[in-house]
């Protein structure tokens, strides 16, 4: 079996599961990984066994490399993305796409040029949890939609102690497009008018410039969805994550509840309890196990099977768009119009 060959550019805390996975999945194999930040780059390379390099155009013009991964931080994918879609490379990138539309069209444009796989990894749609309702739903077990209420929120560690750039990022920009992702997966269309209302202090008061939450209602004529983020959960919560949906339809409703936790760990050397979030990854026989692992597969499967993700570039640029509006819906404090 001939493998795909692939590189990781940015390889921080969600690189690590893209390195993690290429180093293990059959069809795979990693040749290269890339970070600016030498001391992580050679911290991966000696714990996965596999070359680095601190300058991604090395990555880019690597001929036997067909596949790159992009885990940079969130406005830090455009150059890297079009650099390895020029160099004829297949490209997954992380979610959000990019922090602007003007970005993420370039990014798109490009893709079409080169005739380049270009695919957001929006892991959701390969969480075991979202694929079982949807396929309810497909099915027509709760009926129409009436509206669509979600959340996901991060506890404050996320934007104060994970990364350095969360002030050019935020909430809405690093949480939303996996919700606004979801509520456009089941409503299977674009919505027509948004409204958002979005707040900072909290966050603003350790000098992170960006919301502390936003909550956001998007139109799309026949029923509506709320999303709501947020970035300040206080540290002491047992989860690094709160994470709700629920659908509710003419003939029921569908609910996925992450606060239903299922494994909760106490401790009294740690003085802590912890409820980790277990669907999304962990290391089983050293290899990765969870949905977060599924599309990074699915990329590989796509390349070796020559057949289009089932997530397209213009699912990644629609996301942006609607963020976009989004975040000019709460300066204007007004309803913006989508299309
Ligand atoms: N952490 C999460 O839970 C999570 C989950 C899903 C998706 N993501 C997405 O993955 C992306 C990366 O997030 P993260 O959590 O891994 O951030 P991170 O800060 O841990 O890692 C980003 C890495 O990119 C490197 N980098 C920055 N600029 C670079 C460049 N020009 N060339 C090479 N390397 C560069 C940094 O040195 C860092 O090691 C973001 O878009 C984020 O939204 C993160």
């Amino acid at each position: 079996m001939k493998k795909v060959k692939c590189a990781v550019v940015g390889v921080g805390i969600f690189g690590e599961i893209h390195v993690h996975t290429y180093k293990t999945y059959l069809k795979s194999e990693l040749v290269k990984i890339c970070d600016i930040n030498e001391e992580r780059a050679k911290e991966m390379s000696k714990k996965y066994s596999v070359k680095y390099t601190t300058d991604y155009k090395e990555i880019a013009e690597d001929k036997e490399i067909e596949a790159v991964s992009v885990a940079t931080p969130d406005f830090v994918h455009k150059d890297i993305v079009i650099e390895m879609l020029k160099n004829g490379k297949n490209v997954l990138v992380e979610k959000p796409m990019a922090t602007s539309v003007k970005d993420a069209e370039s990014m798109v444009n490009e893709a079409k040029k080169h005739n380049k796989i270009l695919m957001t990894d929006f892991h959701n749609r390969f969480n075991p949890y979202f694929v079982q309702i949807k396929e309810n739903f497909d099915k027509g077990e709760v009926g129409d939609i009436s509206f669509i209420y979600t959340r996901l929120s991060d506890r404050i560690d996320v934007p104060l102690k994970w990364f350095t750039w969360s002030g050019k990022s935020g909430p809405h920009w690093f949480l939303f497009p996996h919700t606004v992702d979801l509520i456009c997966w089941f409503a299977n269309s674009l919505p027509e008018k948004i409204f958002a209302i979005g707040k900072k202090g909290v966050l603003s008061s350790y000098k992170v410039d960006t919301y502390d939450s936003v909550t956001a209602i998007l139109d799309f004529g026949k029923f509506y969805a709320t999303t709501e983020t947020s970035w300040i959960i206080p540290e002491s919560w047992p989860s690094i994550v709160d994470f709700y949906f629920k659908l509710e339809g003419s003939k029921g409703r569908l609910i996925v509840d992450f606060n239903e936790f299922t494994c909760k760990i106490s401790s009294d050397i740690k003085k802590e309890i912890f409820f980790p979030f277990i669907p999304g990854y962990i290391s089983i026989d050293k290899k990765p196990f969870g949905f977060a692992s599924l599309p990074i597969q699915h990329f590989i499967d796509s390349i070796y099977e020559n057949k289009k993700p089932i997530i397209s570039p213009e699912d990644g640029l629609n996301n942006v768009k609607i963020i976009e509006k989004i975040v000019e819906s709460i300066e204007k404090e007004k309803i913006v119009e989508f299309k």
